[in-house]
Protein backbone atom coordinates (compact mmCIF):
# COMPACT_ATOMS: atom_id res chain seq x y z
CA UNK A 1 0.00 0.00 0.00
CA UNK A 2 1.59 3.04 -1.26
CA UNK A 3 0.61 5.80 1.51
CA UNK A 4 1.18 8.95 -0.75
CA UNK A 5 -2.41 10.23 -1.67
CA UNK A 6 -4.12 7.89 0.73
CA UNK A 7 -6.86 9.25 3.37
CA UNK A 8 -5.80 8.36 6.57
CA UNK A 9 -7.85 8.38 9.78
CA UNK A 10 -5.60 8.05 13.68
CA UNK A 11 -8.18 7.04 16.43
CA UNK A 12 -6.28 7.83 19.65
CA UNK A 13 -4.23 10.27 17.81
CA UNK A 14 -3.73 13.09 20.81
CA UNK A 15 -0.51 12.11 22.14
CA UNK A 16 1.96 8.58 21.65
CA UNK A 17 2.30 6.38 19.45
CA UNK A 18 -0.97 7.62 17.42
CA UNK A 19 0.22 10.85 17.19
CA UNK A 20 3.30 9.72 15.80
CA UNK A 21 1.82 7.58 13.48
CA UNK A 22 -0.29 10.67 12.09
CA UNK A 23 2.74 12.68 11.59
CA UNK A 24 4.76 9.99 9.80
CA UNK A 25 1.62 9.54 7.64
CA UNK A 26 2.09 12.85 6.47
CA UNK A 27 5.70 12.90 6.17
CA UNK A 28 4.56 10.07 3.27
CA UNK A 29 2.11 11.99 1.76
CA UNK A 30 -1.60 10.80 3.64
CA UNK A 31 -3.74 13.02 4.02
CA UNK A 32 -4.43 12.73 7.59
CA UNK A 33 -7.60 12.97 10.08
CA UNK A 34 -6.95 12.88 14.04
CA UNK A 35 -9.23 12.10 17.08
CA UNK A 36 -9.66 11.80 20.34
CA UNK A 37 -11.01 13.28 23.78
CA UNK A 38 -8.25 16.33 24.23
CA UNK A 39 -8.98 18.90 21.36
CA UNK A 40 -6.28 21.06 22.55
CA UNK A 41 -3.94 18.26 22.09
CA UNK A 42 -5.00 17.11 18.92
CA UNK A 43 -4.73 21.01 17.47
CA UNK A 44 -1.27 20.69 18.64
CA UNK A 45 -0.49 17.53 16.81
CA UNK A 46 -2.21 18.76 13.89
CA UNK A 47 -0.30 21.99 13.56
CA UNK A 48 -2.37 23.11 10.70
CA UNK A 49 -1.73 19.85 8.69
CA UNK A 50 -4.39 17.73 9.61
CA UNK A 51 -8.58 17.60 10.26
CA UNK A 52 -8.24 17.28 14.04
CA UNK A 53 -11.46 16.16 15.89
CA UNK A 54 -12.47 15.81 19.46
CA UNK A 55 -14.16 12.02 19.44
CA UNK A 56 -14.56 9.71 22.77
CA UNK A 57 -14.23 6.35 21.37
CA UNK A 58 -16.66 4.90 24.09
CA UNK A 59 -19.56 7.33 22.02
CA UNK A 60 -20.40 5.09 18.71
CA UNK A 61 -22.45 8.27 17.22
CA UNK A 62 -19.59 10.27 18.03
CA UNK A 63 -17.17 8.49 16.37
CA UNK A 64 -19.72 7.41 13.40
CA UNK A 65 -20.22 11.60 12.92
CA UNK A 66 -16.52 11.92 12.68
CA UNK A 67 -15.80 9.16 10.29
CA UNK A 68 -18.76 10.73 7.76
CA UNK A 69 -17.21 14.56 8.31
CA UNK A 70 -13.83 12.75 7.30
CA UNK A 71 -15.33 11.25 4.24
CA UNK A 72 -16.76 14.53 3.43
CA UNK A 73 -13.56 16.85 4.13
CA UNK A 74 -11.04 14.55 3.01
CA UNK A 75 -12.86 11.60 0.53
CA UNK A 76 -13.34 8.31 1.23
CA UNK A 77 -11.44 6.48 4.28
CA UNK A 78 -8.42 4.39 3.02
CA UNK A 79 -6.82 3.67 6.34
CA UNK A 80 -7.86 3.70 9.90
CA UNK A 81 -5.38 3.13 12.60
CA UNK A 82 -7.26 2.55 16.10
CA UNK A 83 -4.68 3.71 19.18
CA UNK A 84 -6.83 4.99 21.82
CA UNK A 85 -6.35 2.42 24.81
CA UNK A 86 -6.23 2.86 28.65
CA UNK A 87 -4.03 1.49 30.86
CA UNK A 88 -3.55 0.82 34.69
CA UNK A 89 -2.98 -1.98 36.86
CA UNK A 90 -5.06 -4.16 38.58
CA UNK A 91 -4.07 -5.55 42.10
CA UNK A 92 -5.89 -9.14 43.11
CA UNK A 93 -5.69 -7.31 47.33
CA UNK A 94 -7.82 -4.65 45.79
CA UNK A 95 -10.00 -5.60 42.40
CA UNK A 96 -11.93 -2.83 41.17
CA UNK A 97 -14.53 -3.53 38.81
CA UNK A 98 -14.05 0.15 37.41
CA UNK A 99 -10.86 -0.15 36.65
CA UNK A 100 -11.24 -3.70 34.90
CA UNK A 101 -14.42 -2.25 32.86
CA UNK A 102 -13.19 1.09 31.89
CA UNK A 103 -10.83 -0.99 29.98
CA UNK A 104 -13.01 -3.36 28.22
CA UNK A 105 -15.30 0.35 27.32
CA UNK A 106 -12.26 1.79 25.98
CA UNK A 107 -10.21 -0.89 24.40
CA UNK A 108 -12.54 -3.08 23.19
CA UNK A 109 -16.03 -1.84 22.85
CA UNK A 110 -14.25 1.41 21.71
CA UNK A 111 -11.69 -0.15 19.13
CA UNK A 112 -15.37 -1.97 17.97
CA UNK A 113 -17.08 1.54 17.64
CA UNK A 114 -14.44 2.99 15.41
CA UNK A 115 -14.47 -0.18 13.48
CA UNK A 116 -18.31 -0.24 12.86
CA UNK A 117 -17.56 4.13 11.82
CA UNK A 118 -15.63 2.83 8.59
CA UNK A 119 -16.45 -0.61 8.02
CA UNK A 120 -19.60 -0.69 5.81
CA UNK A 121 -18.28 2.45 3.39
CA UNK A 122 -14.91 0.11 3.07
CA UNK A 123 -17.28 -2.89 2.34
CA UNK A 124 -19.31 -1.18 -0.09
CA UNK A 125 -16.17 0.55 -2.04
CA UNK A 126 -14.44 -3.27 -1.73
CA UNK A 127 -11.14 -1.46 -0.41
CA UNK A 128 -9.84 0.15 2.81
CA UNK A 129 -7.60 -0.76 5.40
CA UNK A 130 -8.23 -1.78 9.57
CA UNK A 131 -4.94 -1.18 11.57
CA UNK A 132 -5.70 -1.99 15.23
CA UNK A 133 -3.21 -1.29 17.87
CA UNK A 134 -3.33 -4.18 19.85
CA UNK A 135 0.23 -5.10 22.16
CA UNK A 136 2.46 -8.12 22.79
CA UNK A 137 0.74 -7.75 26.59
CA UNK A 138 -2.12 -9.91 24.65
CA UNK A 139 -0.14 -12.84 23.68
CA UNK A 140 0.13 -13.98 27.83
CA UNK A 141 -1.11 -13.89 31.35
CA UNK A 142 1.16 -11.00 33.09
CA UNK A 143 0.88 -9.84 36.58
CA UNK A 144 -0.72 -6.34 36.95
CA UNK A 145 -2.30 -6.43 33.84
CA UNK A 146 -5.35 -8.53 34.01
CA UNK A 147 -7.78 -6.12 32.57
CA UNK A 148 -5.41 -4.30 30.12
CA UNK A 149 -4.14 -7.76 28.98
CA UNK A 150 -7.43 -9.50 28.57
CA UNK A 151 -8.44 -6.65 26.22
CA UNK A 152 -4.99 -6.31 24.67
CA UNK A 153 -5.78 -10.51 23.86
CA UNK A 154 -9.38 -9.85 22.51
CA UNK A 155 -8.44 -7.17 20.42
CA UNK A 156 -5.97 -9.53 18.66
CA UNK A 157 -9.08 -12.07 18.05
CA UNK A 158 -11.58 -9.74 16.93
CA UNK A 159 -8.57 -8.81 14.67
CA UNK A 160 -8.53 -11.54 13.22
CA UNK A 161 -11.71 -13.17 13.43
CA UNK A 162 -12.70 -9.95 11.64
CA UNK A 163 -9.60 -10.48 8.97
CA UNK A 164 -10.63 -13.80 8.34
CA UNK A 165 -14.05 -12.90 7.33
CA UNK A 166 -13.62 -9.88 5.14
CA UNK A 167 -10.78 -12.04 3.21
CA UNK A 168 -12.66 -11.51 0.10
CA UNK A 169 -13.99 -8.41 0.65
CA UNK A 170 -11.52 -6.10 -0.52
CA UNK A 171 -10.49 -4.99 3.14
CA UNK A 172 -7.46 -5.43 4.94
CA UNK A 173 -7.30 -6.15 9.13
CA UNK A 174 -3.73 -5.60 10.26
CA UNK A 175 -2.92 -6.18 13.92
CA UNK A 176 -0.07 -4.06 15.39
CA UNK A 177 1.31 -5.20 18.35
CA UNK A 178 3.91 -3.29 20.48
CA UNK A 179 6.19 -3.84 23.26
CA UNK A 180 7.53 -1.11 25.51
CA UNK A 181 7.44 2.67 23.71
CA UNK A 182 8.00 5.81 25.64
CA UNK A 183 4.49 7.68 25.80
CA UNK A 184 2.33 9.42 28.26
CA UNK A 185 1.14 6.19 29.15
CA UNK A 186 3.88 4.45 30.24
CA UNK A 187 5.83 7.40 31.71
CA UNK A 188 4.32 6.26 35.49
CA UNK A 189 5.48 2.62 35.19
CA UNK A 190 7.35 1.59 38.05
CA UNK A 191 8.94 -2.40 36.26
CA UNK A 192 11.52 -2.63 34.15
CA UNK A 193 10.53 -2.43 30.01
CA UNK A 194 12.88 -3.99 28.24
CA UNK A 195 14.13 -3.33 24.88
CA UNK A 196 11.60 0.49 25.04
CA UNK A 197 11.53 2.20 21.79
CA UNK A 198 10.71 5.91 20.93
CA UNK A 199 7.01 6.76 19.77
CA UNK A 200 8.57 8.28 16.46
CA UNK A 201 10.59 4.62 15.73
CA UNK A 202 7.57 2.63 16.29
CA UNK A 203 5.64 4.97 13.88
CA UNK A 204 8.60 4.03 11.42
CA UNK A 205 7.23 0.51 12.05
CA UNK A 206 4.26 0.76 11.73
CA UNK A 207 4.36 2.69 8.30
CA UNK A 208 6.57 0.71 7.03
CA UNK A 209 4.77 -2.65 8.00
CA UNK A 210 1.75 -1.01 6.01
CA UNK A 211 3.25 -0.15 3.26
CA UNK A 212 4.47 -3.71 3.07
CA UNK A 213 0.99 -4.89 3.11
CA UNK A 214 2.04 -6.98 6.53
CA UNK A 215 -0.83 -8.91 8.07
CA UNK A 216 0.81 -8.30 11.93
CA UNK A 217 3.43 -5.95 12.55
CA UNK A 218 5.33 -6.91 15.97
CA UNK A 219 7.95 -5.09 17.33
CA UNK A 220 10.75 -4.32 18.65
CA UNK A 221 12.24 -6.89 17.15
CA UNK A 222 13.81 -8.56 20.24
CA UNK A 223 10.63 -8.07 21.91
CA UNK A 224 8.42 -9.82 19.23
CA UNK A 225 10.88 -12.87 19.20
CA UNK A 226 10.75 -13.01 22.72
CA UNK A 227 6.86 -12.56 23.05
CA UNK A 228 6.42 -14.78 19.79
CA UNK A 229 8.69 -17.54 21.72
CA UNK A 230 6.61 -17.02 24.96
CA UNK A 231 3.13 -18.10 23.49
CA UNK A 232 5.05 -21.39 22.77
CA UNK A 233 5.69 -22.17 26.79
CA UNK A 234 3.06 -24.32 28.12
CA UNK A 235 0.56 -22.73 30.29
CA UNK A 236 1.95 -24.19 33.67
CA UNK A 237 5.98 -24.23 33.10
CA UNK A 238 4.70 -20.14 32.06
CA UNK A 239 2.70 -19.82 35.29
CA UNK A 240 5.28 -21.43 37.47
CA UNK A 241 8.02 -19.03 35.62
CA UNK A 242 6.09 -15.74 36.86
CA UNK A 243 4.78 -17.31 40.06
CA UNK A 244 8.86 -17.02 41.31
CA UNK A 245 8.37 -13.88 41.19
CA UNK A 246 4.78 -13.17 42.45
CA UNK A 247 4.89 -11.42 45.80
CA UNK A 248 3.61 -13.11 48.61
CA UNK A 249 0.74 -10.69 49.89
CA UNK A 250 -0.59 -7.76 49.47
CA UNK A 251 1.58 -5.66 51.39
CA UNK A 252 4.82 -6.26 48.98
CA UNK A 253 2.45 -5.49 46.10
CA UNK A 254 3.40 -1.93 44.41
CA UNK A 255 0.44 -0.92 42.12
CA UNK A 256 1.33 2.62 41.75
CA UNK A 257 2.30 2.33 38.06
CA UNK A 258 0.53 3.28 35.20
CA UNK A 259 1.83 2.54 31.52
N1 LIG B 1 3.28 2.61 25.01
C1 LIG B 1 3.46 1.30 25.02
O1 LIG B 1 4.45 0.77 25.58
C2 LIG B 1 2.49 0.39 24.31
C3 LIG B 1 2.83 -0.96 24.20
C4 LIG B 1 1.96 -1.82 23.54
C5 LIG B 1 0.79 -1.33 23.01
N2 LIG B 1 0.48 -0.01 23.15
C6 LIG B 1 -0.77 0.44 22.58
O2 LIG B 1 -0.52 1.53 21.71
C7 LIG B 1 -1.66 2.37 21.67
C8 LIG B 1 -1.26 3.80 21.97
O3 LIG B 1 -0.73 3.85 23.28
P1 LIG B 1 0.22 5.02 23.75
O4 LIG B 1 1.31 4.42 24.52
O5 LIG B 1 0.54 5.90 22.59
O6 LIG B 1 -0.73 5.75 24.79
P2 LIG B 1 -1.06 7.32 25.01
O7 LIG B 1 0.10 8.18 24.70
O8 LIG B 1 -1.67 7.38 26.36
O9 LIG B 1 -2.17 7.59 23.92
C9 LIG B 1 -3.45 7.08 24.06
C10 LIG B 1 -4.35 7.80 23.08
O10 LIG B 1 -5.67 7.29 23.24
C11 LIG B 1 -6.56 8.38 23.39
N3 LIG B 1 -7.69 7.97 24.19
C12 LIG B 1 -7.69 7.45 25.43
N4 LIG B 1 -8.95 7.26 25.85
C13 LIG B 1 -9.76 7.65 24.84
C14 LIG B 1 -11.16 7.71 24.65
N5 LIG B 1 -12.01 7.30 25.62
N6 LIG B 1 -11.64 8.19 23.50
C15 LIG B 1 -10.81 8.61 22.52
N7 LIG B 1 -9.47 8.58 22.63
C16 LIG B 1 -8.96 8.11 23.78
C17 LIG B 1 -5.73 9.47 24.06
O11 LIG B 1 -6.26 10.76 23.77
P3 LIG B 1 -7.21 11.62 24.71
O12 LIG B 1 -6.73 11.46 26.12
O13 LIG B 1 -7.05 13.01 24.17
O14 LIG B 1 -8.58 11.09 24.49
C18 LIG B 1 -4.41 9.30 23.32
O15 LIG B 1 -4.44 9.97 22.10
C19 LIG B 1 -2.64 1.78 22.67
O16 LIG B 1 -3.54 0.92 22.00
C20 LIG B 1 -1.76 0.97 23.59
O17 LIG B 1 -2.47 -0.07 24.23
C21 LIG B 1 1.30 0.86 23.79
Amino acid sequence: MNLNGKVAWVVGGSSGIGAAVARELVSRGATVAISARRQDELDEVSAGTMLALAADVTDAASLTSVASHIRDELGPIDLVVLSAAYWEQMSPYDWDTGIFNRHVEVNLIGMSNAIAAVLPPMLARRSGVIAGIASVAGYRGLAGSEAYGATKAAQINMLESLRIHVARSGVRVTTICPGFVRTDATAGNTFPMPFIIEADTAARSICDGLERERTEIVFPLPMAILMKAARLVPVSMWSRLWSRSSPPDGARLNLEGHI
